[in-house]
């Protein structure tokens, strides 16, 4: 719901809990004045009545104030919009109109012939405020956008902030870490040409000690898969604001040529006063409502041969292991790398996006058909953004790649960048992932991106800087073709793992690789960190084998592997043809469990009742009567009795039976007091199903 002021220059923007208000002064500078609980139109113009701070002229009345702080006039901060003319550098606006349908509210700005607008969206049922701009060129010369921030967002004044952020790397991605804020500021992002395994691109920001369900937390999430920058500072005065957007530093993001636009992706920002808890949920539920399609549908219980085979594939040894899967009561049966051109190692075939006829003599048709009649979908795996120097598609065209002209050519796992900015290869794409889809009954497609641009350059183009953001469009407009074309094939982002996970590709694709780290207890603290942002339905997890054989040789049982993957989207990873008929049994039975607890999984309510970094982690799900526990020991010690955990979110004065023993507890002793898990010795794990009664 979006209020305005009797003046027209006051707008509030009102969710279930909050509130966000933005006042235009006379002198038409746009001023953050409210982010945080519900507030009144008559209580945000009293704020925008307050007398102003008094400044010495060694600092600015606008920084750390502004909604979007553009480059040039009195103001010291990073600027979020820095554009370039012939004759200058810099924006001073002028306010043109609001529009507003209750929904999305739009502020129209001009400076000499540069269109601004800034969005503002809160859609139903979500606090979760949407910001993005639009900037368009309505002059007769070309204009350069160094910056163009999705948006700042201004922080309350307190006495000193926490920062939370996900960092990581391969295979350890979305490690949740907090420290103090301090003055200066703190520059988080990408520089890659995708999201990155090194940050998510959410920040959560608390002031006064929020715990895991209370307290104020604001959180910032960007919806961008290419390179970006989010940056977090804490001004001379102790304000802190948040900018971000897209791209990473501020040399030159596109060229505007008269008539042309950009509009930036979305910065999400959210303020709760649920602690880390309530809004990870708020975000999840936002998630799933506003950006990941079809989340009412849950994921089905998928194999992937990678683990098992790697480039080492046969159509019979994969029908030997759908076989398997297939008995196991797995839905979805993925064949991972190997299976098309030469591709018999990481050194040759990818961008010749046919069938191996060594392997697939009939093409993938027979297999997947086998596969359908198994009862299971069928899935395949490409990385259609890269080429082998070894391929067709690189001798045919070694101009298609991103190089810059008499330099080296950087290999990352034998492997270059194709430049998604031209259009022969958006266009060659589109053919070959069309007729691929079209060629066999496929349903699932997993999409990977195994190296981070190093030669960005476009020989022959007049901005090759362009290609940064170009080559996301031309990605986002690629899968949205391919959905719209396929609309029953389900999507999977991957990127060596966990590097392209954020609200833009989510957009568009129906789950995410968590990690090429399956081994369950490395898993425990990556699923914690990815929760924080992203929900359970999203985030596929594979039990592979013991010892594991990608990381660390980790021995663990199949009840901790099954138990971690639970935790989200479950997958079997493992080389099935190895495991014992007693395993397989065993597996089966935890299949069935989770198709049982799936609802609650994927749709529920997500309550992290114990972080993994202590010997013993929980999470809980509860979707309307129904919740779930799982419980991991990482290591009993001295023998001592392991602590109960304390439940949440439960009806104090309900009954629950616990569903497999048939036991009653109350709702107010599981909150208060908790549940026994009846876990010990090493590497231990359960489900506990709870129903109120
Ligand atoms: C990286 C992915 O993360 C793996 O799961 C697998 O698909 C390999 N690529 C295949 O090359």
């Amino acid at each position: 719901m979006v209020d305005i002021g009797k003046d027209g220059r006051t707008w509030l923007l009102t969710g279930p809990t909050s509130g966000y208000a933005l006042r235009l002064t006379e002198r038409d500078e746009l001023l953050q004045l409210h982010w945080g609980p519900r507030v009144t139109l008559a209580d945000a113009e009293a704020l925008a009545a307050r007398p102003e701070p008094q400044y010495w002229p060694f600092e600015s009345e606008l920084d750390g104030r502004e909604e979007y702080p553009v480059e040039g006039g009195p103001r010291f901060v990073r600027p979020a919009l820095s554009v370039r003319t012939q004759e200058r550098r810099g924006t001073e606006w002028r306010f043109e109109e609001y529009e507003t349908d209750g929904e999305e509210l739009r502020l129209r700005f001009t400076d000499a012939g540069l269109a601004i607008t800034l969005h503002y969206r809160m859609r139903p049922a979500t606090d979760v405020v949407e910001r993005w701009v639009t900037l368009g060129n309505q002059g007769d010369r070309s204009l350069e956008l160094l910056r163009a921030d999705s948006a700042t967002w201004t922080l309350p004044e307190r006495d000193g902030w926490r920062l939370s952020q996900l960092h990581g790397r391969w295979a350890a991605e979305s490690q949740l870490v907090r420290t103090d804020l301090t003055y200066g500021e703190k520059i988080i992002g990408s520089r890659r040409g995708h999201t990155g395994h090194q940050h998510l691109p959410w920040v959560a920001l608390d002031a006064e000690g929020a715990t895991e369900e209370r307290g104020e937390v604001y959180g910032c999430a960007l919806g961008w898969s290419g390179s970006w920058r989010i940056s977090v500072a804490q001004l001379p005065d102790g304000r802190v604001q948040i900018t971000g957007g897209a791209g990473y530093d501020d040399s030159g993001l596109l060229r505007l040529e008269p008539g042309e636009s950009f509009t930036t992706p979305v910065f999400a920002g959210l303020w709760s006063d649920g602690g880390f808890g309530g809004a990870s949920r708020a975000w999840h539920a936002y998630q799933r409502a506003y950006v990941i399609p079809g989340a009412e549908q849950d994921r089905p219980v998928l194999f992937n041969s990678w683990e098992a085979t790697t480039f080492d594939i046969s159509e019979d040894q994969q029908r030997a292991l759908a076989r398997r899967a297939a008995a196991m009561g797995v839905e979805l049966f993925v064949v991972d790398d190997g299976w098309f051109g030469t591709r018999t190692s990481d050194r040759s075939g990818l961008g010749d996006w046919t069938p191996n006829p060594d392997r697939f003599p009939a093409g993938l048709k027979p297999l997947a058909d086998d596969v359908h009649a198994l009862g299971m979908q069928f899935g395949i795996w490409v990385e259609p953004e890269m080429v082998n120097p070894d391929s067709e598609l690189y001798r045919a065209h070694p101009d298609w790649i991103q190089y810059q002209p008499g330099r080296k050519r950087t290999e990352f796992r034998n492997q270059l960048v194709l430049n998604l900015a031209r259009d022969d290869v958006q266009q060659y794409l589109w053919e070959q992932l069309d007729n691929l889809l079209s060629s066999a009954p496929i349903d699932y497609v997993k999409w990977d991106f195994n190296r981070c641009f190093t030669d960005a350059g476009w020989p022959g183009e007049a901005y090759p800087q362009r290609l940064w953001v170009d080559h996301v469009h031309a990605l986002y407009a690629l899968l949205d073709r391919l959905r719209a074309a396929h609309p029953h094939v389900a999507f999977e982002s991957c990127s060596g793992g966990g590097g392209r996970i954020d609200l833009g590709i989510l957009g568009r694709t129906d789950q995410v690789w968590t990690s090429d780290n399956t081994d369950p207890l490395d898993r425990l603290s990556i699923q914690h960190g990815f929760s924080q942002l992203h929900p359970a339905r999203v985030m596929a997890a594979w039990v592979t084998d013991s010892p594991n054989t990608q990381l660390n040789g980790r021995v663990s049982s199949l009840r901790f592997r099954f138990v971690s993957a639970m935790a989200g989207v479950l997958g079997i990873g493992g080389d099935l043809t190895e495991w014992t008929d007693e395993e397989l049994a065993e597996a089966h039975e935890w299949v069935t469990l989770y198709k049982e607890i799936r609802p609650v999984v994927q749709r529920g309510d997500l309550y992290r009742l114990r972080a993994p970094e202590g010997g013993l982690s929980a999470v809980q799900y509860t979707y309307g009567d129904e919740t779930v526990v799982l419980a991991w020991l990482q290591a009993q010690r001295f023998g001592e009795p392991v602590a109960p955990v304390r439940l949440r979110g439960l009806d104090r004065g309900a009954a629950y039976r616990n569903v497999e023993t048939g036991e009653v507890h109350r709702g107010a002793v599981l909150e208060h007091h908790g549940l026994h898990t009846g876990l010990r010795g090493d590497l231990d794990a359960t489900v506990l199903r709870l129903r109120r009664i």
